[in-house]
């Protein structure tokens, strides 16, 4: 293992660049640079709740007016938040390529914003309300002024179109994230906690199938001890220095 910045980013962009199959797999951390709070770290709390107990249909059918309410401060604080340096060359990386996906647990919709262009949202999209009663699903730009928005088609509940805990993720997602996952040669794990499953197995899945595991994060993880690099550093900083490596000739 390199233990200085400069070597460990040569290290992640010689393997990146002699990779035949990219992956990258992006959490709360990636967009923490961009104003959008973590789950698990300071300002995880609302309204005195964790957000996990938001995020769950127990606490939709007990009280939906209150967990819109949470997804809707959420919505009002993205609409303050744009891309970081870190989606950003994410985003220039795959635009030398032709096999990176991008399998993000983020809902915010960043990594798009940034010009991304194969994501896989495995926990949904926080811009998609959906009916809870039939498949009424729409996109949706602004905050909504109702208490419990409505379906104009069945005048059900609708909800976000998030994965809630207890929730299967969506199956087209699951698959195509461990497709990308057995098959690519190294995988970045940039701003997770990898304590939320399925997603934190795939990087033991592309282990599993010879990738190299480079872990972005500046805080130890479940996942540090077995990445083969681990850059402590803020996404931002690590990834961006990754794509000025990758964009000068070796
Ligand atoms: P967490 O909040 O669990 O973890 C965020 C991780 O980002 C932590 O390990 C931090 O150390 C790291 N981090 C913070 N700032 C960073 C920075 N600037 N650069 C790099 N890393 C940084 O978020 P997730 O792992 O994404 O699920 O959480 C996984 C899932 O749990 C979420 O998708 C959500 C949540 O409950 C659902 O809502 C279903």
């Amino acid at each position: 293992m390199c233990d200085n910045f400069s070597q460990q980013v040569e290290q992640a962009a010689d393997w990146i660049r002699s990779a035949e199959r990219l992956s990258a797999m992006t959490g709360a951390g990636v967009s923490a640079e961009s104003g959008v709070p973590t789950f698990r770290g300071a300002g995880g709390l609302w309204e005195g709740r964790r957000a996990e107990e938001m995020a769950t249909p127990e606490a939709f059918r007990a009280d939906p007016a209150c967990v819109w309410r949470f997804y809707n401060m959420r919505r009002d604080r993205l609409l303050q938040c744009a891309p970081n340096a870190a989606h950003q060359a994410l985003a220039e990386i795959e635009k030398d390529r032709t096999d990176f996906c991008l399998i993000t647990q983020n809902v915010d919709g960043l990594h798009r914003a940034a010009g991304s262009r194969n994501v896989v949202e495995l926990h949904g999209d926080i811009w998609i309300d959906r009916c809870g009663v039939c498949d009424y699903a729409e996109r949706v730009t602004e905050v909504s002024q109702a208490p419990i928005p409505r379906c104009p088609k069945c005048d059900g509940m609708m909800r976000p179109g998030v994965v809630w805990f207890g929730e299967t993720l969506p199956p087209d997602a699951i698959d195509a994230a461990q497709t990308a996952a057995a098959q690519c040669a190294v995988m970045l794990v940039i701003g997770t906690s990898s304590m939320v499953q399925p997603a934190a197995s795939l990087a033991m899945v592309a282990q599993h199938h010879g990738a190299k595991v480079i872990e972005i994060n500046p805080e130890s993880t479940p996942l540090t001890a077995d990445a083969n690099l681990v850059i402590a550093e803020k996404a931002g900083t690590a990834m961006a220095a990754i794509a000025k490596a990758l964009s000068q000739p070796e």
